[in-house]
C-alpha cells in the first residue's frame, strides 16, 4: 500500500472530529471520500498533509509513519495537496503560482512548468496574469497544476469540482483520469458523489467521523442504501 490510515483520531481544540478512520490507497489507484457536509472529509486530508496532528492511530506512506510530519517535508516525499479553497495566490501571476508549487525544489521549477503547460495548455497565454483575474475553472487548473510541479506520487484533492460549470467539471475529472493513468495515485474528496464514484476505483463514505461504507466504486454506485442515503435516491 502507498498510503495506509489506521484508527485515525484527529480534531480541533478539544473536539475530536475523526473517531478512528481507516483508509488505504494503493499505487495507481484513484480513491474517493464522499459523505455529508461536516462528516470530516477535509479533516482527513488536512491530517494526512500535516496540517493537523493525529491524536491517535497512524498514517503510513510507503510504510513510514508520516503522522504530524510538516507539509513541506511531505511535498519532498511525493505527496501534494489541492485544498478546498484558497488554493492559489490571487496577487501572484500564474507563473509565480506555479513556481510556488516547486518552492521546496527550485531546481525543478523550469521542468515542472513545462510539464504543467503540456497538461494545461490554456494556462500558457495567462502566465503573466494574476491568478485573481482567472475564471473559476482556470484557477482550478492552476491549483492542480501547482501540485503537479514536483511530479508527486500521490495527490490529495479536496472538492476539485466545487463551484465549476458542468463543462469544467468534465474537464477536471478527465484530467484526474489522465494524471492517474500516468501513475500518480489520487485521493479525492467530493460533494459530487456520482462523478467521484464514476471516476474512482474505490470509495469510502465518511459520516460523523467514521467509515460508514467502503467498496469498489461501481459497487457503491449500485448499492441501494448508498443511493438512498448519499446519492439522492
Ligand atoms: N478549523 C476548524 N476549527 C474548528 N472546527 C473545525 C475546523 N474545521 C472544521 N471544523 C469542524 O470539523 C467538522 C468536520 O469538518 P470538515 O471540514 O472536515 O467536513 P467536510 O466533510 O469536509 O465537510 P464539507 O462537505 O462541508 O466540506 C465540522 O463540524 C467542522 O465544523
Ligand atoms: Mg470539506
Amino acid at each position: 500500500m502507498l498510503l495506509e490510515i489506521k484508527d485515525l483520531v484527529a480534531g480541533y481544540g478539544n473536539l475530536d472530529i475523526l473517531h478512528g478512520v481507516n483508509m488505504e490507497v494503493d499505487k495507481n489507484e484513484v480513491v474517493c471520500i464522499i459523505g455529508p457536509n461536516g462528516g470530516g472529509k477535509s479533516t482527513v486530508l488536512k491530517t494526512i498533509y500535516g496540517l493537523l496532528k493525529p491524536r491517535a492511530g497512524s498514517i503510513l506512506f510507503r510504510g513510514d509513519d508520516i503522522g504530524g510530519v510538516e507539509s513541506h517535508r511531505l511535498l519532498r516525499r511525493g505527496i501534494s495537496f489541492v485544498p478546498q479553497d484558497k488554493n492559489v495566490f490571487p496577487s501572484l501571476t500564474v507563473k509565480e503560482n506555479l513556481a510556488m508549487g516547486a518552492y521546496t525544489r527550485p531546481d525543478m521549477e523550469e521542468e515542472g512548468t513545462e510539464n504543467v503547460l503540456l497538461r494545461f495548455p490554456s494556462l500558457k497565454e495567462k502566465m503573466n496574469i494574476r491568478a485573481g483575474y482567472l475564471s473559476g475553472g482556470e484557477r482550478k487548473m492552476l491549483a492542480i497544476g501547482m501540485t503537479l510541479m514536483l511530479e508527486p506520487d500521490m495527490i490529495l484533492m479536496d472538492e476539485p469540482s466545487m463551484g465549476l460549470s458542468p463543462r469544467f467539471v468534465e474537464i477536471v475529472f478527465n484530467k484526474i483520469d489522465e494524471i492517474s493513468s500516468e501513475g500518480t495515485s489520487i485521493l479525492i474528496v467530493e460533494q459530487n458523489a456520482y462523478k467521484a464514484l464514476r471516476t474512482s476505483d474505490r470509495g469510502y463514505v465518511l459520516d460523523l467521523g467514521i467509515n460508514r461504507f467502503q467498496d469498489e466504486s461501481v459497487k457503491l454506485l449500485n448499492n441501494p442504501d448508498i443511493r438512498k442515503l448519499y446519492l439522492g435516491g
